[in-house]
């Protein structure tokens, strides 16, 4: 959010505040303010004027303004009611020139001469969503769909320690309301209901689909895209997965975006924080495990994960590291 915004907005939600006091606190004319105020109102805040001033009414319940609004996190918004796919957007920005920052340097979303801030790509839903593999990703309205665009300075053979870190800030935010999740390696969201009979009783609340661009040294972009089944019908999401209308009831989507994006944001910018996070919140960990890549099918016990998102296994033939591959929970002998 334009800084200026921001700053009338936070200003009008400690009470009522006059148009030209408005304008000289914040050192702009009272018809950027009058501008501002216009603005925050067709973005769905609901600004009172009474006879004391503008007041903050009522924040928007979901959208980009209102996720903007209170986040703890440097991102830039886009949100779309109903886009083909965020990440497919998200690629669109980078060859669109609004990724001309990517060569030298800049951001993506430049909100004044010196902020420099990621966009998050944000739809209520999404008609053509895809997960890894190529696969349909379902996303109905509801949902939370979202790609962090974002050029981290690492080289391209570490770009899974950032989709780790995101499926801990999934795990993060969703654990804040409520919810007993985990995490599959590498990095799809999980929760367990144990009383379930039949299969593993494991139930796919999210899913993370990570793409990038680099050269030998140093990624050039990465989109972090990341699907969570958030206000949706049981019925609405593929078998085998759950839904947080289905575990909890409807939450909050404006909070949990902010929360999930906070999380993400701490966590990218301490690095060595990740692993450890991860394994705090691993449901893999300690599990027998079927995974298979694209030249073998391993079994055994999963018994670590390393830098910078490897799985450590101990089979039958001895100790493995997998990087790569599909992974299945397997049940205990
Ligand atoms: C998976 O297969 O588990 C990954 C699913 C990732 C889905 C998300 S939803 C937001 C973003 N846009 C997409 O088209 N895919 C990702």
């Amino acid at each position: 959010m334009q800084e200026t915004r921001r700053a009338v907005l936070d200003t009008i939600a400690d009470g009522p505040v006059s148009g030209p006091d408005l304008a000289t606190r914040l050192g702009v004319s009272r018809a950027a303010v009058w501008k501002h105020v216009e603005a925050l109102r067709e973005g769905g805040f609901g600004v009172e004027s009474t006879d004391e001033g503008y007041v903050l009414d009522s924040v928007p319940e979901y959208g980009g303004l209102a996720v903007e609004y209170g986040l703890d996190a440097p991102f830039e918004i886009e949100f779309h009611h109903t886009i083909p796919s965020t990440n497919a957007r998200a690629r669109e920005l980078v060859s669109a020139g609004d990724g001309a920052g990517v060569s030298d340097g800049g951001g993506f979303g430049e909100d004044d001469a010196n902020a420099k801030r990621d966009v998050v790509v944000l739809a209520d839903g999404q008609t053509g969503g895809r997960g890894r593999l190529d696969r349909e990703w379902a996303s109905p309205s509801g949902g939370i769909w979202l790609s962090v665009l974002c050029q981290p300075d690492l080289p391209p053979a570490h770009a899974p320690i950032y989709t780790l870190a995101a499926a801990v800030a999934v795990t993060r935010a969703v654990r804040a309301e409520g919810v007993d999740a985990g995490i599959k390696w590498p990095n799809d969201v999980l929760v367990r209901n144990d009383d379930l009979n039949g299969d593993s009783g494991e139930r796919k609340l999210a899913g993370i689909l990570t793409e990038m661009q680099g050269e030998a040294d140093r990624i050039s972009w990465m989109i972090v895209g990341i699907g969570l089944n958030a206000n949706i019908d049981a019925g609405d999401v593929p078998r085998g997965a759950t839904s947080l209308r289905e575990e909890i009831g409807d939450v909050d989507r404006r909070v949990l975006v902010q929360r999930l994006l906070g999380e993400f944001d701490v966590l990218r910018t301490d690095p060595e924080s990740i692993l450890p996070a991860w394994r705090e919140h691993a449901f893999t960990l300690g599990q027998r495990v079927r995974i298979e890549t694209t030249s073998e099918i391993i079994t055994g016990e999963a018994i670590d994960i390393s830098f910078p998102g490897a799985l450590e296994l101990e089979t039958s033939e001895g100790s493995r590291t997998v990087s790569v591959g599909d992974c299945e929970h397997l049940r205990p002998f």
